[in-house]
């Protein structure tokens, strides 16, 4: 497996659930843009067969390498991005895990039932990133009673492995080159985007700046039927030189953490 069938196959199934992302894009080609992804995001448990770890081992085997860690006390995750050198446009790679411990016997119980149903085939041969909710058809109830401890649980337990967000880098746009036009953009286009934190998360003097569009309703299937819930999102970034007229390209856990409520619902 190459990096680019993985990330073609990552874009695919992202684009073919998530009609938005794949308006957004349309858009901004037919503004005559070409779409450099800045990052692409991905969430786990830390549950060691599946934890950051062990899905970044898949980048790091694909000639990535572990670059800056993070911490998001409010919603109880760590992180961590990996780069790629030799070639400035391929994406960062930001992965995050769910600390289960911090969370109720109940949430630890569904976690470890629905792990213990992955194959480690599908880990090995890294087809687990794109391969979605691979611990069946998830319920309802179940669901529901996560949302209440943790969205960013209840989010991954439906939806299971795929590209949370894809990521424009506002730096290659041409025309759109700031978050103010790309955002003034999209909500012109009717799009709705998360301001949770106000609409651009970060600045210049912290190097990087982001907004999101808010994720798609989408209809869930469920055990009990169908229930409306979220799907992923797209995500927009600038980046800044730093004193040592670099491009920083690490992450900032205060404006990411508020990045994380996209697929918050309503
Ligand atoms: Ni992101």
């Amino acid at each position: 497996m190459t990096l680019d069938n993985v990330l073609s196959k990552l874009w695919e199934l992202y684009t073919s659930q998530n009609e938005s992302a794949r308006k957004v894009y349309e858009l901004f080609t037919s503004e005559g843009e070409t779409v450099i992804n800045d990052h692409i995001a991905f969430r786990t448990f830390d549950n060691p067969k599946i934890n950051v770890d062990s899905l970044g081992k898949i980048f790091t085997d694909l000639g990535y390498r572990e670059m800056g860690q993070y911490d998001f006390p409010e919603k109880k995750l760590n992180a961590k991005h990996y780069e790629y050198s030799g070639n400035e446009n391929m994406p960062l790679i930001f992965i995050s895990e769910l600390r289960t411990s911090e969370f109720s016997d109940f949430l630890q119980a569904i976690v470890h039932d629905s792990v213990q149903k992955i194959g480690r085939a599908l880990i090995e041969s890294g087809e687990i990133l794109y391969s979605g909710n691979i611990w069946g058809k998830p319920s309802h109830t179940v669901y529901q009673n996560l949302l209440k401890e943790s969205e960013y649980a209840a989010w991954l337990y439906y939806n299971g492995f795929c590209a949370n967000h894809f990521t424009v880098s506002v730096n290659h746009l041409k025309k759109y080159d700031s978050l103010e036009k790309v955002n003034h953009l999209l909500k012109d286009k009717g799009f709705k985007l998360n301001d949770s934190g106000g609409e651009i998360k970060g600045n210049p003097s912290e190097y990087l700046e982001q907004s999101s569009i808010k994720a798609d309703i989408i209809s869930g299937d469920f055990v009990e039927g169908e229930f409306e819930i979220t799907g992923c999102y797209y995500e927009f970034a600038k980046r800044y030189e730093t004193t040592s007229g670099e491009l920083f390209k690490g992450f900032i856990a205060k404006s990411a953490d508020k990045i994380f409520e996209s697929t918050n619902k309503g």
